[in-house]
């Protein structure tokens, strides 16, 4: 058994959560950790514009600050999404807000996009040399009235464009009161316009409920390529309880093996719908090889996870392009672009 199954995590698991998170992404921060990951250009995907050395990438919510960006591709990670940021500093809801729910392999989680705001991680990523491309993860105040939200949305993205190589209007967090109202069309439309008058344009995405009815994800299909959006990233955390052995009545978002089933039909769904023209991002559920070979046969270009990175460990992502090269060397897969929506 590796040895952060076997002693890290048993330890880092005594400690709360969110404790846990914090002595972790320290870690990461400090440049201490560094794992042979393969360089291999069967693994290398074109995106957004982007040419990136793999397909996984860190999942919004982890390095909300941007802490940790000259670091993570040591982890073998090709992108990281840092954020959720708003435009002002906020301390999140009150703790306890994270869980684990090692026997389901889920974490639910009501952060409520605790972090230091968007001039604090300005300075941070104009102080960094990040040696793979940034997403960054936009996301609205709480306090703000949802009328306000295009503006401030504009606002954030105005202070931050230079610095992220793609953006995503989150509007899927189930912890800001709210804020999943913003998926309706109409509304979305006023965000996504109100970006869009900001210079400079950098690729643009948006990330979607898991919990949407077939129809709500056909509607937002239809806005994304009207706006001339660039992607979505399907999905974020689930209210749903579906999958779980035992509902331990905590409430937030759920992620983790639970939310894989929910999170795949979602990007199945946008996949068929979008026919190559959109970047899909797929999230949600991830732990190993064959699920991000599942998420990428489905139609994903990138793959994101985190949940899956808690209970793995810093070995997780090389384990992962690992068995995709393997996979790809018994089934005769010469590229990534060659797997894509073969499972459509
Ligand atoms: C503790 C925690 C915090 C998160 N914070 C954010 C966030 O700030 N913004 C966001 O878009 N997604 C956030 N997420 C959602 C993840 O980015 C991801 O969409 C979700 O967890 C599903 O992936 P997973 O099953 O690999 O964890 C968070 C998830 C967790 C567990």
């Amino acid at each position: 058994m590796p040895l952060y199954e076997k002693l890290v995590r048993p330890l880092a698991f005594l400690l709360p959560p969110e404790a846990a998170h914090e002595l972790a992404l320290g870690w990461v921060a400090s440049g201490m950790f560094e794992c042979r990951t393969p360089q291999d250009g069967r693994l290398a995907v074109q995106a957004l514009g982007l040419r990136l050395s793999n397909p996984i990438g860190l999942a919004a919510g982890f390095d909300k600050d941007a802490v940790a960006v000259d670091w993570w591709d040591a982890l073998g990670f090709g992108h990281v999404e840092v954020g959720t940021v708003t435009l002002r500093p906020q301390p999140g809801n009150p703790r306890p807000r994270l869980y684990r729910l090692p026997k389901d392999r889920a974490l639910i989680n009501r952060m409520g996009f605790n972090n230091a705001g968007a001039h604090a991680m300005r300075v941070r990523l104009q102080a960094s040399w990040p040696r793979v491309p940034i997403g960054i993860n936009l996301g609205k105040n709480r306090q703000t009235p949802l009328t306000e939200a295009p503006a401030e949305y504009a606002a954030l993205y105005r202070m931050l464009a230079p610095w992220g190589a793609y953006f995503v209007v989150n509007v899927s967090s189930p912890n800001t009161p709210g804020l999943r109202s913003l998926q309706d069309p109409a509304a979305l439309r006023d965000i996504l316009q109100a970006i869009r008058g900001v210079q400079p344009r950098k690729p643009l995405l948006v990330k979607v409920a898991p919990d949407l009815e077939p129809a709500q994800l056909d509607a937002l299909l239809d806005l994304a390529l009207q706006e001339g959006l660039d992607g979505i990233v399907a999905t974020n955390t689930t209210v749903s309880r579906e999958g779980l052995g035992r509902n331990p009545g905590i409430d937030g978002g759920l992620s983790g093996k639970p939310l894989q089933p929910l999170a795949d039909a979602a990007l199945a769904r946008l996949a068929r719908g979008s026919e190559g023209r959109l970047t899909l991002i797929g999230v949600g559920g991830v732990f190993d090889a064959d699920d991000a070979w599942r998420k990428i046969a489905l139609g994903a270009h990138l793959v994101q996870l985190y949940t899956g990175w808690v209970y793995g460990g810093p070995k997780t992502v090389a384990r992962i392009l690992h068995g995709l090269l393997e996979r790809m060397d018994r089934e005769g897969v010469r590229s990534l672009d060659e797997l894509r929506g073969a499972a459509l």
